[in-house]
């Protein structure tokens, strides 16, 4: 069986899973949360090494990962069974390739892929806490800048990266947040940011007890830190750029969210 594996057949089928699934995502979420660990200030070390498939301990017990572990990582299990648990590819590189398909998939920029993240083989290799290095959605502008500062992210790449939220939903019984930020969550372009400036939101409580805001008109949802995004000048600036610009929001979009997925490797190479 190995010799049927190749680069070519393992892209052709997360983009079959993406469009036959709908999961294009989460595959963004699990990347982002394996990768997000990282940090370089007081809390250093952390890097994207997969330890979210053990649900033992660690990052896969995270209140921050809830429905990775679950909900990803099922929809995932049948390329990861052919080409992660064969090695053909790690684990890690896999949820990295697996997102930057899905983007794509969806509309988004062409992301590079490089290669050489080592899976953590247990759980005692996870962070020890999430608590500093992934954001809570119910936090403000000084929580974002002391997240994604010590990752080695400035103003301007806290706001490309929020446009993430352009495609997907919040889950009652994952994050206990509610909705989409867009109407079409599928489809990734700059959305969010024209949402962020033309619409007019309300605070609300969700059904789990969570603050966050809607539109009442369209329906649709931010979080506290998707509008402290309007609520300093400094990251305001980018917000209008990109909902001005899509191609200025995918172009920086694409070098912040490079870096993350590869913060805390080393010798990466260009190819699989
Ligand atoms: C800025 C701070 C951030 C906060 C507070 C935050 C918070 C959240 C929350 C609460 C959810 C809902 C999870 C669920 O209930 O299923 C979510 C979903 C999501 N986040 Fe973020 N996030 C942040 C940054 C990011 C970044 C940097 C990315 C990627 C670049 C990202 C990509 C996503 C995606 C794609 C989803 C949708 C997942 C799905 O549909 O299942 N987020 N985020």
């Amino acid at each position: 069986m190995a010799d049927t594996l190749n680069y070519d057949t393992l892209v052709k089928e997360i983009e079959d899973l993406v469009k036959e699934k709908n999961c294009g995502p989460i595959l963004i979420r699990l990347s982002w949360h394996d990768a997000g660990v990282f940090s370089s200030g007081a809390l250093s070390g952390g890097c994207p090494n997969a330890a979210m498939r053990f649900t033992d301990a660690g990052e896969g017990t995270f209140g921050a990962n809830a429905g990775l572990p679950t909900v990803a990582l099922t929809l995932l299990k049948p390329v990861t069974e052919k080409y992660a648990e064969t090695g053909f590819i790690s684990h890690a590189d896999l949820w990295a390739l697996s997102a930057n398909v899905a983007t794509k998939v969806m509309g988004g920029p062409d992301v590079p892929t490089r290669f050489g993240r080592p899976d953590a083989k247990e759980s005692s290799e996870s962070v020890e806490s999430q608590v500093g290095r992934l954001p809570d959605g119910d936090k403000g502008v000084v929580h974002l800048r002391d997240i994604f500062h010590p990752k080695g992210f400035d103003d301007k790449d806290i706001v490309a990266l929020s446009g993430a939220h352009t495609v997907g939903k919040c889950h009652a019984e994952r994050s206990g947040f509610e909705g989409a930020w867009t109407e079409d969550h599928l489809k990734f372009d700059n959305t969010y940011f024209t949402h962020l400036l033309s619409k007019k939101y309300e605070a609300e409580t969700t059904a789990k007890g969570n603050p966050q805001l809607r539109c009442p008109v369209s329906g649709t949802m931010m979080l506290t830190t998707d509008m402290a995004l309007l609520e300093d000048e400094a990251f305001k600036v980018h917000v209008e750029r990109y909902a001005a610009d899509q191609d200025a929001f995918f172009s920086d979009y694409v070098k912040a969210w490079v870096k993350l997925q590869e913060n805390g490797c080393k010798d990466l190479r260009e190819k699989l």
